[in-house]
């Protein structure tokens, strides 16, 4: 803001009324204060009277009145302007909802410690993240005699992906979609028994109950018809099925979850995949979860 001077001492008073050239009014206003408006700047003919000046000065104490107040306005408007500026509405929303989600997962975020680059998901559990069970209303059937499932729009999309895959040729054959917490309890500590594997042995090909990507209805096992001895095995890779998908599947929306040397440290899974074709999904396998 410019300095505000209110009154014009009497030398200053002074020269203004010395000052009588009209041609030289660039030499005369170089010498007045800035705060002086133009018109008040024009040199009377004749000298002022004592009325003159009480009413200049009247007039300067008026105009550096209006001047502070603009600048405490100008200085209230900046502040606000500032404060606009370090609110989360600025940012897009979904880089809010994922510094949301960080914080509320992470209470030392809030300490002067820097925090880390890579957002640590504390749900994830010897490499599986946490996945609530779909209900049955959601799934749609993807086996002729209705014993596996997927939520609708997945079920959808791998219907369409077969159709494609036939028209070629190739034979792919639903193994596993939806599973119950019940059903992947067996699967991780009935099956962990039954091999005398320790947990994290066991969580290298199986995730324990509520951290199955099969939970969410989105995820399926996907076998070769023409070569059933592959089904679940790593040789499956050979398959046509599987050269069939690589090429294919990310036009219908699915995705291997876990490729060789995946950053979850599960086992290589190339008959295991999933669905993320709409926001929901996509959600529920990449938000708030970090690099993957
Ligand atoms: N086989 C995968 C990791 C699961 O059990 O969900
Ligand atoms: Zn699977």
């Amino acid at each position: 803001m410019l300095p505000v001077k209110q009154t014009l001492n009497k030398a200053e008073v002074k020269r203004l009324d010395k000052v009588s050239a009209p041609d030289n009014s660039s030499d005369v206003t170089k010498h007045l204060p800035d705060d002086i408006p133009v018109a008040l700047r024009d040199t009377p003919s004749v000298a002022p009277t004592t009325v003159d000046r009480s009413m200049l000065r009247a007039g300067l104490i008026t105009l550096g009145a209006i001047a502070i107040a603009a600048g405490v306005l100008v200085a209230v408007q900046f502040q606000r302007s500032q404060q606009t500026q370090s609110d989360n509405t600025a940012i897009p929303e979904g880089i809010v909802s994922r510094i949301a989600a960080n914080s509320a997962q992470s209470p030392a975020s809030a300490s002067p410690t820097p925090a880390p680059t890579a957002s640590v998901n504390t749900d994830a559990m010897l490499g599986h993240f946490r996945y609530a069970e779909a209900s049955q209303g959601v799934l749609g059937s993807i086996a002729a005699d209705g014993s596996i499932k997927l939520r609708k729009a997945a079920a959808k999309a791998y219907q369409e992906m077969q159709s494609a895959a036939q028209q070629e040729g190739v034979s792919l054959v639903p193994l596993s979609g939806f599973r119950t917490l019940t059903e992947q309890d067996y699967l991780f500590f009935g099956k962990k028994a039954e091999r005398g594997q320790v947990a994290a042995e066991r969580a290298k090909v199986s995730a324990p109950p509520g951290y199955s990507e099969h939970h969410t209805g989105y995820a399926l096992d996907i076998g070769d018809g023409a070569v059933p001895a592959t089904n679940l095995s790593p040789d499956f890779e050979n398959t046509p099925a599987f050269k069939w998908l690589k090429a294919n599947a990310p036009f219908h929306s699915f995705e291997l979850s876990f490729p060789k040397n995946n950053k979850q440290g599960v086992s290589y899974e190339p008959w295991h995949w999933r669905f993320v074709g709409d926001r929901a999904s996509l959600e529920t396998f990449y938000k708030a979860r970090g690099k993957k």
